[in-house]
């Protein structure tokens, strides 16, 4: 996830080394300049993933200087500059063009006059940057429109300052950001939120900017929370802040957060905090994507001509929670394309005697992009001439690199060994591309859709509400953590959640966990339900639910306590535990897995076991 930092005031004595050297304090308390405060800055804000850094530092002579690169913080040389004044600083996660030197922030205008450091995505950045007909653009971002939009404003209105530029500008972009822009010759850095955190630092001798709390903790503890729509101004002078271009007052706070508990946003593990960033990270997954009115996506992949049409199957192959994605999917596949799709655990998949390559299209699902496993699967249908395409959360990672085509999910980096927030964004893409090639072959009426990308839509919202309900799933954790195994069981869509649901459980609380096709359950692991193995299940649309409570039913009457996922309005009286899922059709049992993620959180938390780095298990497995 990019990271923000800004800072202006007076905690520098004047720079004499780079920018790396001096990001520590002297003796007097005093860092050696503003290159080596940003760069500490952008240090404390590492732990949030980050493929590129840069930053841009403003002085009265010296005028704006920007240095950027590809890589780590450690290796991005600050550069001196005494007379600087202010600054800001990125780490950036790349969601649109490869982690490259030119894509790093900061983002320049035509001229080098004005410096743009940016988190969040701007939708309309095609549109804006037609309009910006003439403009030299020197990265594939949408960033880099910010700038150049700033230089039209101040250019069209030379009596305009900085500040004035970004509330005009502001109102052009549509998505959601987080700004910090400088400009060679004013003392202020300006700053705009929309959907994307901003806080202020407000220390005695200085003024910082965040994207969290952690960037600058070491320096203040009181902070200003920006809400959306404000813009600010931080000089010398202190801060202004704006909304609807009217002066407005903010909250001081003092944060008590220590640095460790700050970098996961207040919660005590990666896990809890990635599961309720999902509404955030969903909403960053489907930003620009949606055509809800034509009942279309734009994903900005594309095809040979007629290749979609002449499919004869679509070929998943994954690992883990990535296959369950996959298999999630297949079935929308199936359903919305019109196309025969089949799921291949990756380290299991040959091409197979009896299909045609150039009739086939073998998606890769990976979080990292860098599964051994994966590749490998990759490789071999490659190797038998089939279409290669790749979902995942990494550009740049080696998946997008051994590919025809990828669609990235967005999701932000997730810290957490357990997948959590990237599953849901895996099926929300795999849902849009199912969506994509069934109008692109005819298969999918625009008005249903149009109804898929409504589900889509409510996603975000019906999660939350999930959320909201944690104390619930605590208490059942509590009340059903001990017992002696745990089978979860669903149908259709409900099967993959099930699956996902019994290999988030093994996988950080150490307990025996079965996902099971509901229907089998009487086919052989009913021998081993007692009174002390739960039943958690998923009773929700698109998980044929009453005919999965039949199956939960056999559970319960050899004694098991039965826990369901429920569609809102749908009741089952003799279920022990009831948890309503909101209604959003084909991507509920999407809801439903959130119970289920904080079931898995709660039970492991209640044993103390290492959540984020659970026994024998590696974020990513780079060996087959
Ligand atoms: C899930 O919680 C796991 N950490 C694991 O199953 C993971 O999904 C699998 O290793 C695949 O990883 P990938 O998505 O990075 O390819």
């Amino acid at each position: 996830m990019c990271g923000i930092i800004g800072y202006i005031g007076e905690l520098h004595a004047g720079g004499q080394t780079d920018g790396k050297e001096s990001s520590e304090a002297t003796d007097g308390g005093k860092f050696q300049s503003v290159g080596g405060i940003v760069h500490r800055g952008l240090k404390n804000l590492e732990y949030r993933g980050y493929d590129s850094a840069g930053v841009a530092l403003v002085g009265p002579t010296s005028g704006l200087t920007v240095t950027k690169r590809s890589g780590e913080v450690d290796g991005l040389t600050v550069p001196d500059i005494p007379d600087a004044t202010h600054g800001v600083g990125h780490t950036r996660w790349s969601t649109h063009g490869p982690p490259t030197d030119a894509n790093a922030h900061p983002h320049t205008d035509c001229v080098g006059d004005v410096a743009v450091v940016h988190n969040g995505i701007v939708e309309n950045h095609e549109t804006l940057k037609r309009e910006l007909a003439g403009h030299e653009f020197t990265s594939d971002t949408d960033t880099e429109v910010i700038p150049h939009l700033i230089e039209e404003e101040l250019t069209a209105d030379p009596s305009a300052d900085l500040l004035t530029a970004v509330q005009r500008v502001e109102g052009k972009l549509e998505g959601s950001y987080a700004i910090c822009a400088v400009r060679e010759d004013e003392g202020e850095i300006v700053v705009a939120r929309r959907g994307s955190p901003l806080v202020l630092g407000r220390g005695e001798d200085a003024t910082f900017v965040a994207s969290d709390v952690t960037a600058f903790l070491e320096h203040t503890r009181d902070v200003t929370y920006l809400e959306d729509g404000d813009v600010a101004s931080l000089s010398a002078d202190g801060v202004e802040i704006f909304a609807s271009g009217e002066p407005v007052e903010r909250e001081i706070e003092t944060v008590t957060w220590e640095a460790d508990a700050a970098e996961k946003g207040g919660y005590d593990h990666y896990m809890r905090k990635e599961i309720h960033e999902q509404p955030s990270s969903l909403r960053q997954t489907l930003a620009g994507r949606l055509d809800a009115d034509g009942g279309d996506v734009n994903l900005d992949v594309s095809f040979p001509p007629g290749f979609l049409a002449d499919l004869e199957e679509i070929r998943i192959v994954a690992c883990g929670t990535s296959y369950y994605a996959g298999r999630y999917a297949a079935q929308l596949f199936e359903e919305l394309a019109g196309v025969r799709a089949t799921v291949e655990i990756a380290s299991e998949y040959e091409f197979g005697a009896g299909r045609t390559p150039d009739r086939t299209l073998v998606v890769a699902v990976t979080q990292s992009g860098e599964t051994a496993d994966t590749l490998g699967a990759v490789r071999r249908a490659n190797a038998a001439g089939a279409r290669t395409f790749a979902v995942t959360n990494t550009l740049g990672s080696t998946v997008t690199r051994e590919v025809d085509g990828t669609a990235f999910i967005r999701a932000g980096p997730e810290i957490g060994v357990a997948a959590t927030k990237t599953f849901a964004s895996q099926v929300a893409t795999l849902a849009m591309l199912a969506v994509a090639v069934g109008r692109d072959r005819g298969a999918l009426a625009a008005a249903d859709a149009r109804s898929v990308l409504e589900d889509l839509q409510g996603l975000p919202g019906a999660i939350q509400q999930v959320l909201d309900d944690e104390e619930q799933v605590r208490e059942a954790a509590r009340e059903y953590g001990d017992s002696e195994a745990f089978f979860f069981v669903g149908r259709a869509l409900g099967v993959p959640v099930a699956l996902e649901g019994a290999l988030k459980l093994k996988e950080i609380s150490y307990d025996h966990a079965e996902g099971f096709a509901a229907g089998e359950l009487k086919h052989g692991p009913l021998a081993l339900v007692t009174p002390e193995t739960p039943v958690l299940a998923v009773l929700t649309d698109g998980a044929r639910a009453a005919e999965t409570m039949n199956n939960v039913t056999e559970a319960q009457t050899r004694g098991a306590p039965a826990l369901g996922c429920v569609s809102a309005g749908d009741e089952y009286d003799t279920l022990d535990v009831a948890f309503d899922v909101p209604d959003v059709g084909i991507v509920e049992p999407l809801v439903a897995n959130v119970y289920l993620q904080l079931f898995a959180y709660h039970v492991a938390n209640e044993k103390g076991r290492p959540i984020d780095k659970p026994r024998n298990l590696a974020k990513s497995v780079t060996v087959e």
